[in-house]
């Protein structure tokens, strides 16, 4: 009888923690990195000199892409972005805050979906591939308005669990090669892999210009290039998992701000 207590009274504290932890989440749960740097910091010279010249960065000219697309009135009867929020800079910090929890929706949304969600329900055009060059340039002119300011998303009681989903998917082993996101840019940053310097794994230059590429790409574009390179099933553009680990990543770039859009080997 006494050991029957002891145990039930022991399931209950145990039930009790685990509802605390999902409906309070800690306000920093320890990060990691000790030292964090942005991709920017492993990249060639050269490279850098690209990202960093604000005429010749090629990414910019998604930026400007994004900024016709932004007040592009042309379709009878559609309200243009601009219409309904007015300068493009009125965005400014809206990129820090995402990806973000949509009571509508029901669940967490990046930018990109956000944007697509306006496009779909505010101006009535049916959805685009998420990789596509037009929300690809609203995505990135709408992130570079941000540009400098520290991420800055929200860990609460609907916002954590997709941080733990993001935080798990980062340290669990998968693929042919058995690694975990963490062994090549926490373990491993700094040195050499195929050409690349390892860098601690930061989103905060997406959508980015990758040389690679020829072209501005998605963060999705970039975490698939790294499932693909363990030999991991890459999931799609937009899935779940990614916009969970897109939180994740956010939250551990804290001390980092926008740098979008970066440029990449
Ligand atoms: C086998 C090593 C390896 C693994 C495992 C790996 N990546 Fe990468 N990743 C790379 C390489 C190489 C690059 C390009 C160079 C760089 O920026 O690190 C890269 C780049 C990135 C970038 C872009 C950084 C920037 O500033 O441009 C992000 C973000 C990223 N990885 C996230 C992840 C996540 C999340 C996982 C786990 C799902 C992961 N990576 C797993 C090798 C890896
Ligand atoms: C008919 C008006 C309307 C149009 C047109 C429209 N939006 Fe919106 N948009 C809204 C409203 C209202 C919200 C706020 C709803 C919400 O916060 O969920 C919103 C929210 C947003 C947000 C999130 C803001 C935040 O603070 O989190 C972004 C980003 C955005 N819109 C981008 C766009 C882009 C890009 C376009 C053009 C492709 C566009 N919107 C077109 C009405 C519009």
């Amino acid at each position: 009888m006494k050991s029957v207590l002891i145990v039930s009274l022991c399931l209950l504290f145990c039930y009790s923690c685990s509802v605390r932890a999902v409906e309070e989440p800690p306000r920093m749960p320890e990060r990691t990195l000790t030292e964090v740097h942005s991709g920017l910091f492993y990249q060639s010279a050269d490279t850098q000199a690209l990202q960093n010249d604000n005429f010749a960065n090629p990414g910019l000219l998604w930026v400007d892409r994004g900024l016709t697309l932004w007040s592009d009135d042309s379709a009878p009867g559609v309200p243009s972005c601009a219409e309904c929020h007015g300068n493009i800079s009125q965005m400014r910090g809206v990129a820090t805050r995402y990806p973000t929890f949509a009571a509508e929706k029901n669940r967490l949304l990046n930018l990109t979906q956000q944007i697509q969600e306006c496009r779909v329900t505010r101006q009535h055009h049916d959805p685009l591939p998420y990789e596509s060059e037009i929300l690809l340039a609203l995505t990135t002119a709408v992130v570079h308005q941000s540009k400098g300011l520290p991420f800055d998303v929200t860990l609460d009681k609907q916002t954590y669990p997709y941080w733990v989903a993001g935080k798990n998917y980062f340290y669990e082993r998968r693929g042919q090669m058995n690694l975990a996101c963490n062994h090549c840019h926490e373990h491993y940053a700094g040195r050499m892999l195929r050409g690349d310097r390892l860098s601690q794994g930061h989103g905060n230059g997406y959508p980015a210009y990758r040389l690679q590429w020829q072209g501005v790409g998605s963060l999705h574009r970039r975490l698939r290039f790294c499932n693909q390179g363990i030999r991991a099933e890459p999931f799609d553009y937009g899935a779940a998992e990614y916009v969970s680990l897109e939180l994740f990543l956010a939250w551990r770039a804290t001390d980092l701000v926008v740098e979008t859009p970066a440029v990449r080997r």
